[in-house]
């Protein structure tokens, strides 16, 4: 590890200064696949840490463990694994945590284990469970309140309950697309997206071959709307907008992007996975948030995740349209089958009811008011926790956000404070394109002391960072790397390599 040079060595160095250069000498591309070796040994020592100590298990035992044994075994690495995410040291990742509400969750899975609304005959509790999961999120979003106010989209707000956020934006843009080719023979679909969105638009660009057209975003951090308007050709099937979006935790102009989208006759997608759950009770509480739902004109699709704010387990989402028409494009369905005539709304055929029932039984036994606690707290602790950054004169806060809060450094090496938290047993997120670093804050971090403590470890992480000028720092240099090498193409093949590393065995 010790041999990784930071962004500057390898790219200044080894470039020679050159950071246009996009393609290397031979032996420049040996010493940086080198380097690659590097930083994959030391990715892998944090991604298997259980290889040195843990029997690998790579075929079917003849003879089957006993239960005590596999439980006993789980046991041991659960408890290594929680007590990072429970003492609030984590961004995002589990957003409630709380034991009784886990243990309540966990007893509503066991109950509805082997669900699966694919089978809707032998399990028709799970679709009054998706039903009224998707009537509940439509409700929290005004759907009930519009008038049918736009022409293209308009009808009744319906939806589906999807696996997670990715899923509810990729079906959301597969759905633009079909609408598009049917409706206004667009064969090159585009959708135009602020550059702070999540990745998962890109991906649904590369699944279903629709050009994503980045706008990008302007000195707060929200999408440029000028920019939006002239990004928009004959080809835009759908504009995207965030509530918040992910690395800054910026609201985009929604408002705006809302008449643009209506005035063009195009599909507008708001991205509240993050925010979905957290900005209706924000807003009843008094805190500035923008109109940002189906309120909205021209808003025809909504994202919400349910597995984050919603507290929810892990692997369910909800995405809402603005009439069931547009649903349709979603839909798949085939009668030729010899297997029979088959359908699903969704990607997947069979699908876990056990994780909807648990979704449902958290929204009913949240109720409003708990969700407005929750959120309550969850921002008075984000308010001590900005204060807190801006009180720290080397660090600056990027936009005005409201619970997810990213921050840089002008003087500072960002990574190097990463790396210092990380240290003191903070997971936080780094993020690039500016350099900076992020918390999300959670239930977790409500609890008496955290935010606190958050600020006495970025205090310290600062002052480290500033007395100790030479020190590398362990994955800093791997940040400011990914950040910095002008050439995207090997820090893509890098990240091949780490999901073929995951998968190893
Ligand atoms: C704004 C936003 N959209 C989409 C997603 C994707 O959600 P998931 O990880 O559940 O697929 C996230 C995840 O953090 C997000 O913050």
């Amino acid at each position: 590890m010790k041999k990784i040079r930071t962004k500057r060595t390898i790219t200044q160095k080894l470039l020679g200064g050159g950071m246009k250069a996009l393609k290397l000498l031979p032996h420049v591309q040996k010493k940086i696949n080198e380097e690659y070796g590097n930083i994959l040994e030391e990715l892998e020592k944090m991604a298997k840490p259980y290889n040195k100590n843990l029997p690998l298990v790579k075929s079917i035992p003849e003879q089957g463990w006993e239960k005590r044994e596999i439980i006993d075994l789980m046991e041991g690495l659960n408890r290594r694994e929680e007590n990072r995410w429970k003492e609030g040291y984590v961004s995002g990742a589990v957003y409630h945590g709380g034991e009784e509400h886990l243990n309540f969750l966990n007893g509503i899975y066991a109950l509805n284990s082997q669900s699966n609304p694919l089978h809707s005959d032998l399990w028709p509790s799970t679709i009054k469970y998706e039903s009224e999961i998707v009537a509940m999120t439509a409700e929290m979003f005004h759907a009930n309140d519009i008038k049918n106010d736009n022409p293209v989209f308009g009808g009744r707000v319906c939806g589906n309950v999807t696996s997670g956020g990715t899923e509810s934006i990729l079906l959301a843009m597969k759905t633009y697309r079909d609408w598009g080719r049917k409706e206004r023979g667009i064969k090159k679909p585009e959708m135009v997206v602020p550059v702070t969105a999540h990745a998962a638009f890109e991906k649904a660009g590369q699944y279903f071959n629709i050009k994503v057209v980045k706008i990008p975003v302007d000195k707060d951090y929200k999408a440029d709307t000028e920019k939006a308007k002239s990004a928009i050709t004959r080809n835009t099937v759908v504009l995207v907008g965030s509530a918040p979006g992910f690395p800054h935790g910026i609201i985009d102009p929604l408002p705006e992007l809302s008449e643009i989208a209506l005035k063009r006759k195009i599909g507008f997608h708001v991205d509240a996975c993050l925010g979905g759950f957290i900005l209706p009770w924000a807003e009843k509480l008094g805190y500035s948030v923008p109109v940002f739902d189906f309120r909205l004109p021209g808003v025809t699709s909504i994202s919400a995740d349910t597995h984050k704010y919603g507290y929810a387990a892990k692997g369910s989402s909800v995405i809402l349209y603005r009439g069931e028409a547009l649903r349709r494009y979603q839909y798949f369905k085939t009668t030729e089958w010899p297997g029979g005539l088959y359908f699903s709304p969704t990607f997947a055929g069979s699908r876990p009811g056990g994780l909807s029932a648990v979704c449902w039984a958290s929204l009913v036994s949240m109720g409003k008011k708990g969700y407005t606690e929750a959120t309550d707290k969850i921002l008075k602790t984000a308010g001590i926790i900005k204060e807190g950054i801006k009180s720290i004169s080397e660090l600056f806060i990027f936009g005005d956000p409201l619970w997810v809060i990213a921050f840089g450094s002008a003087n500072l090496d960002i990574y190097r404070i990463l790396d210092y938290m990380n240290e003191k047993k903070w997971s936080l997120n780094g993020l690039h394109y500016p350099e900076a670093v992020h918390i999300c804050v959670t239930l977790r971090h409500t609890l008496p002391g955290v935010p606190e403590r958050f600020i006495a470890d970025l205090k310290d992480a600062v002052k480290h960072v500033r007395g100790n000028p030479r020190d590398k720092g362990k994955m800093a240099p791997i940040y400011g790397m990914a950040a910095g090498l002008p050439d995207r193409s090997m820090i893509a093949e890098l990240m091949d390599q780490y999901m073929d590393l995951l998968y190893s065995f």
